[in-house]
């Protein structure tokens, strides 16, 4: 345990330091302007530190599962865990994420992946006002059917004692509302909430407001700093050896799933990390119109009827604004992509147009916002080996057609 949480502080002190070099590009902007003297400056502040927490979590000593959390003791147990028996080019590596954003930023334009997006403290403090806005918290959490879908669950899960794998918790209140279910409907004693998030700064506020809400209930918390797109990485995630024993269920809530690129492509690889009859819940927004009716779409879809709220605009041009050199201007622009992969679906991409003090002009996607009909995106889930146990429909009273849909990894 005395390991654990010194490899935990090592990694603790990592982040700090990346948290201070940010935000000292942030003061100095001018002194680096230069993306690479900004590159140099993010290494150098983190030095040996990382190095160091990483070779310590190589060696792969530390236990998958943390006894409770006190509140007191949050910030040592957040954990980067290690990657084992992977190449170097697989571990989870935020310094270059961090690295890799920065370069994107002063290139010439391009994508920017949804995971971008949350990096830093400035992101994580804007996603979490958008979390606050009235829209989110009216539309999107308060008329979700929470309570059915926990009752589904729990059924499914029978005896079987429950792993919660919660990908992308953010703020944890979707989360903690979902366990807020299950909990009075399985025995918590042997419940394990694995926390998986790319933002420490999220990880920790999910993590605390886990902890708060169940403490009376001891529920086992573990918070995993890292990528889900690299699930393969996290054994506390994964069946293996616990294929028989236990149920996991894993959710991705907050709609994310329409924020990611490849959609089918991400089920293929949680489907890799499953046992069969493992769970998965997510949520996403519906598609107005087919994509072979587009005026239709930019007509009826609220994203083309209104510009982005402010806390949106904020949150999603927040990385170039921050790390962008020479800029003088941000501005936003939805575009209708209708070649998609899932049938029936669509996505809104919001696109920043930058213009540098220079004059030069360039253009970069910084948010994907994708529309399902979830009858098509059931199909194409089910010819992956996911059965579709249900899908509810929710968010009516503001307009907004959103939907629930619950998962289950079919026998091999
Ligand atoms: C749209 S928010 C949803 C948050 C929350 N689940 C909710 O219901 O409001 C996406 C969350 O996924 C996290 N995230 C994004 N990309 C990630 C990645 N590649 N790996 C792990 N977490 C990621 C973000 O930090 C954020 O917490």
């Amino acid at each position: 345990m005395r390991d654990l949480a010194k490899q935990s502080v090592n990694t603790l002190e990592a982040a700090r330091q990346l948290r201070l070099a940010l935000n000292e590009l942030e003061r100095n902007p001018s002194a680096y302007r230069n993306s690479e003297a900004a590159a140099l400056y993010v290494r150098a502040a983190l030095g040996s530190l990382t190095s160091q927490a990483v070779q310590q979590s190589a060696r792969g000593k530390q236990s998958p599962i943390v006894p409770p959390i006190k509140q007191s003791e949050l910030d040592t147990l957040i954990l980067n865990p290690l990657p084992f028996d992977t190449s170097a080019a697989e571990r989870f590596d935020p310094v270059q994420l961090a690295l890799d954003l920065i370069r994107l930023v002063n290139g010439s334009g391009g994508i920017v992946e949804q995971t971008y997006l949350y990096l830093d403290e400035p992101s994580a403090a804007d996603w979490l006002s958008v979390c606050s806005t009235e829209s989110f918290t009216e539309s999107y959490r308060k008329t979700r059917p929470v309570g059915a879908v926990a009752a589904e669950v729990a059924q499914l899960v029978g005896e079987l004692p429950l792993d919660i794998n919660a990908l992308g918790p953010g703020d944890g209140k979707s989360e903690v509302a979902l366990i807020g279910q299950l909990r009075d409907l399985l025995p918590v004693s042997e419940m394990r909430l694995h926390l998986l998030d790319i933002s420490h700064s999220l990880l920790v506020a999910a993590c605390n407001l886990a902890v708060r809400t169940f403490q009376d209930r001891h529920i086992n918390v573990l918070a995993l700093c890292g990528d889900f797109h690299k699930l393969h990485l996290y054994e506390p995630l994964l069946a293996g050896a616990n294929a028989h024993t236990r149920r996991r269920l894993y959710t991705l809530l907050g709609y994310t799933l329409s924020n990611l690129d490849n959609e089918l492509g991400f089920f293929d690889s949680l489907a890799a990390c499953t046992a069969p009859g493992d769970l998965c819940l997510v949520d996403l927004q519906t598609a107005v119109a087919s994509p072979d009716q587009p005026d239709e779409i930019k007509a009826k879809d609220s994203l083309f009827n209104t510009a982005p709220p402010r806390a949106y605009a904020d949150w999603l041009t927040g990385p170039i604004r921050r790390y962008g050199g020479d800029v003088l201007e941000v501005t936003l622009e939805q575009e209708l992509c209708t070649e998609c992969s899932v049938p029936g679906s669509y996505e809104i991409n919001l696109i920043a147009h930058v213009e540098l003090v220079t004059g030069q002009r360039k253009g970069f996607v910084v948010g994907r916002f994708k529309r399902h009909d979830p009858t098509r995106l059931a199909e194409a889930l089910r010819a992956r080996g996911w059965s579709v146990e249900s899908v509810r429909l929710y968010g009516e009273p503001t307009g907004k057609g959103a939907a629930l849909m619950l998962l289950r990894r079919a026998p091999a």
